[in-house]
């Protein structure tokens, strides 16, 4: 069957072991790190307004939750990328294991996964900035400030500063410009110094009258809420994506993604706790910079000014590292014949997929300023959480078809964990809006006519055998 065409597994594997690939001097703080840096932005500096709204409160527990199926699924997760330790993406292991039809659709989920965060984080950006410029009095006409339909009782057209950051980190994308590992670490520090900054001041401005009644909307509010801020935690793939470089990956995986994503629980947990406890709720509707606001509403306006400025520059690196990846998941696809070729040029002066990131960059570029927040983020999720799916059943899968692989790093527990996995993630699925559930289906769709009309035909393993 030529869909279920793979790449030689043993192949790839050997590629990555022969002399000469990338050195490996990563250790588990240097993973701890890199995940934090990917991981830390829009979910906690702005999904946690839409977040205490559905579940009050009780946001905390929502945390929780999408932490756990976060974990299960990363254990699934870095047993696939220590195997198959290319660089690259869940697209790429999975061509070599499932088949290409299925590599073909979970690149194709994983273009609507990057793709649209990097909207929806540039969406995020802009009401920080705005928050940000309002506070040396400028403002923008109310039509620039958001997305049709985005403010309640407010006539907004296009969300402007979200159009322009995107426009600004695409052409620094196509200059070559990356992010390197100083400026991640400085990203890094800046980002979890305004966010104890913000715990530090905040804590003392708590009312635990706020905190009640803790959980207003029962469990169906806890669980809205946390397959919104799923996305919180969504980016820790950046850690499995290293596994190449690391010194131990048996030992040091596991701790880069556990570690940094308990580091962000605990600070979510916390963050959302004394948000919703200087803030009644309720208050939090139609805010798009809630833990600016939060500092606002307790009278510490500068602390709040510094908050926002953290909360632009951490969210400014999150757009990069998303938009990078998606166009190298386009590049990968192209190269591989499944997209057009143009797609996977190289500039001849910048070296970089020029067509690719400018072609990405005006498309989503228009999309955040469009689409309001969180329906870019719960698609986002949806096509994330049906990733997390794929690779948790596919771990089950090549622990049976290749028991003899070497595994660096193996998933405890298989097949629990991955079913644990598979189920939290489903569960979360399941309290995605309607409307989610339509969009995606409809790019699946979509996705299997291009296959079946046009990839099929031009893949280049199609072409080799
Ligand atoms: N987790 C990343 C964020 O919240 C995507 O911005």
């Amino acid at each position: 069957m030529s869909i279920f065409r793979t790449k030689n597994l043993d192949d790839m594997v050997a590629a990555t072991r022969t002399p000469g690939g990338l050195q490996k001097v990563l250790g588990p703080m240097d993973l701890v790190l890199m995940g934090i840096g990917a991981i830390v932005g829009t979910g906690i500096f702005v999904l946690t307004g839409t977040g205490a709204l559905t579940a009050g409160p009780a946001l905390t527990i929502s945390f929780v939750v999408a932490a756990l199926a976060c974990g299960f699924a990363a254990l699934c997760y870095a047993e696939f990328a220590s195997t198959v330790p290319v660089a690259g993406s869940i697209y790429t292991y999975s061509y070599a294991t499932l088949g290409e039809v299925v590599a073909w659709m979970i690149g194709w989920d994983l273009m609507l996964e990057y793709g649209l965060a990097t909207s929806a984080v540039s969406v995020a950006w802009s009401g920080y900035f705005q928050s940000l410029i309002a506070g040396i009095g400028i403002h923008l006409p109310a039509a620039l400030t958001a997305a049709p339909g985005a403010v309640p009782g407010v006539t907004t057209v296009f969300n402007l500063p979200a159009f322009v950051i995107m426009i600004v980190l695409t052409a620094m994308l196509g200059w070559g410009v990356r992010e390197s590992a100083r400026v991640n670490n400085i990203m890094v520090a800046i980002k979890i110094g305004v966010v104890l900054l913000f715990i530090a001041v905040g804590a003392g401005h708590v009312h635990p009258a706020n905190w009640q009644p803790f959980a207003p909307f029962g469990a169906t509010g806890v669980m809205s809420a946390a397959a919104l801020v799923f996305f919180a935690f969504i980016g820790f793939d950046a850690v499995t994506s290293a596994a190449e470089e690391v010194k131990r990956p048996e030992r040091d995986l596991p701790i880069g993604i556990i570690g940094s994503l308990a580091v962000c629980t605990i600070l979510y947990v916390i963050v959302a706790a004394i948000m919703t406890g200087i803030v009644p709720y309720k208050q939090f509707l139609g805010i798009d910079h809630p833990v600016s606001l939060a500092l606002q509403y307790a009278g510490e306006n500068w602390f709040a000014g510094w908050v926002s400025l953290g909360a632009i520059l951490g969210m400014t690196t999150v757009i990069l590292v998303m938009a990078y990846g998606q166009t190298r998941i386009i590049f990968a696809m192209s190269r591989d014949g499944l997209l057009p070729k143009k797609l996977s040029n190289v500039h001849p002066k910048y070296h970089t997929p020029f067509f690719a990131t400018w072609m990405v960059g005006l498309i989503f570029g228009f999309i955040a300023a469009l689409v309001p927040l969180n329906v870019l983020a719960e698609l986002v999720n949806m096509g994330t959480l049906a990733a997390f799916c794929l690779v948790s059943l596919a771990v089950i899968i090549m622990r049976k078809k290749r028991p003899d692989l070497h595994r660096a790093f193996r998933c405890p527990g298989v097949p629990v964990v991955p079913g644990l996995a598979i189920i939290f993630c489903l569960s979360l699925m399941a309290f995605l809006s309607l409307i989610t559930w339509m969009a995606f289906g409809i790019w699946l769709v979509i996705g299997l006519v291009v296959y079946f009309s046009y990839s099929r035909h031009r893949s280049e393993l199609g072409k080799a055998k």
